[in-house]
């Protein structure tokens, strides 16, 4: 098989394929080894962890809607020292790239959290979810001002050489200009996007179904909206792009692609198929070489590429 068909590269992190599980979808990795063999697929994201362990929100915390999944989870977590101590062990062995995903409610939480992480050698790489409340600034999104993004950025990329990727909020003003800021900032990539607010109502009771009231849309409803952003973001930054939402098949892969998209990540589609990302893998390979082309990174963007258009 020829190696650097599906090879990308992210920072300094060589994945062997584009396909990648993403975060709150895939457990801390080692809940997928009964599903699959993880190193067929390129990486995976862990949840998000905080330094302390987080309960979440009170349930109901998901909805199905016909095309996709409502979440108010609340970012429930064991912590960071747990997830050192009980899981790092366990997945060491994966065969694939190990990229911790890392969020706090105060810069200086980020910048902890992935300090303790530069330390650890199996963590091939750290994604940080800035779709968070920073409540020491009264509680505005930190992924909504460009600064706020350039200076966390900044200030984790102070602590940590491993490869650094800042998984963007979908609701801001200007993509561009939040994935400008993370590359600014010294990110290595920018993951695009994060889930979208959307909420569902109980009949009966007459009042919101989550019992968090509202939570983030994710899933098939999703994928022309963010495959947009995308778009819209390539060309505007010089750092790979990873497309996130409501990819399932190898088709969505590849319209990822050709929107810009130098890797993906899959999320709720692993809760349909738990090895869908195995698939994808597997499905995006038979693709390419069905159709002769070279590589994957060949066909990125090509939407914006004047050859063959
Ligand atoms: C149940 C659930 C939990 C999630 N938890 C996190 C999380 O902890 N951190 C994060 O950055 N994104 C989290 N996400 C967002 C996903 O990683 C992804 O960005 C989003 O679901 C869109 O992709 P999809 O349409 O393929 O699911 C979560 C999504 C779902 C459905």
């Amino acid at each position: 098989m020829n190696k650097k068909l599906l090879q990308v590269k992210i920072g300094s992190m060589v994945l062997k394929n584009p396909i990648i599980g993403a975060s709150g979808t895939f457990g801390y990795g080692a809940e997928y080894k009964k599903f699959i063999s993880l190193g067929s697929i390129g990486g995976f994201v862990t949840k998000g962890l905080s330094l302390e362990p987080r309960k979440g929100n009170p349930e109901p915390r998901i909805k199905e809607t016909p095309s996709g999944l409502i979440n108010s989870i609340g970012l429930e977590n064991i912590g960071m020292d747990a997830f050192l101590r009980d899981v790092m062990p366990g997945i060491e062995d994966a065969g694939t790239a190990i990229i911790v995903n890392i969020f706090g409610t105060a810069m200086d939480e980020y910048v902890e959290l992935a300090h303790r992480l530069n330390r650890i050698k199996r963590i091939d790489g750290i994604e940080l979810n800035i779709s968070c409340p920073n409540v020491k600034a009264g509680g505005a999104e930190f992924g909504k001002d460009p600064l706020v993004v350039q200076t966390i950025t900044q200030k984790v990329r102070d602590v940590t050489n491993k490869p650094l990727i800042v998984k963007l909020s979908p609701m801001v003003t200007s993509i561009v200009d939040v994935a400008v800021a993370a590359q600014e900032g010294g990110a290595d990539a920018v993951s695009i996007a994060n889930t979208y607010p959307a909420m569902a109502m109980d009949l009966k009771s007459r009042k919101p179904f989550l019992g968090a009231k509202t939570g983030g849309l994710s899933g098939p409803a999703i994928k022309p909206i963010t495959l947009k952003l995308v778009y819209d973001a390539f060309g505007k930054i010089n750092i790979p792009i990873i497309g996130v939402g409501g990819i399932s098949s190898a088709e969505d892969v590849l319209e990822y692609a050709f929107a810009g998209a130098a890797a993906i990540q899959t999320g709720t589609a692993n809760f349909i198929n738990p090895e869908i990302t195995a698939k994808l893998a597997s499905d995006l390979h038979d693709y390419l070489t069905g159709a002769g082309i070279r590589s994957f990174a060949s066909i990125v963007g090509a939407a914006k590429s004047s050859i063959g258009s």
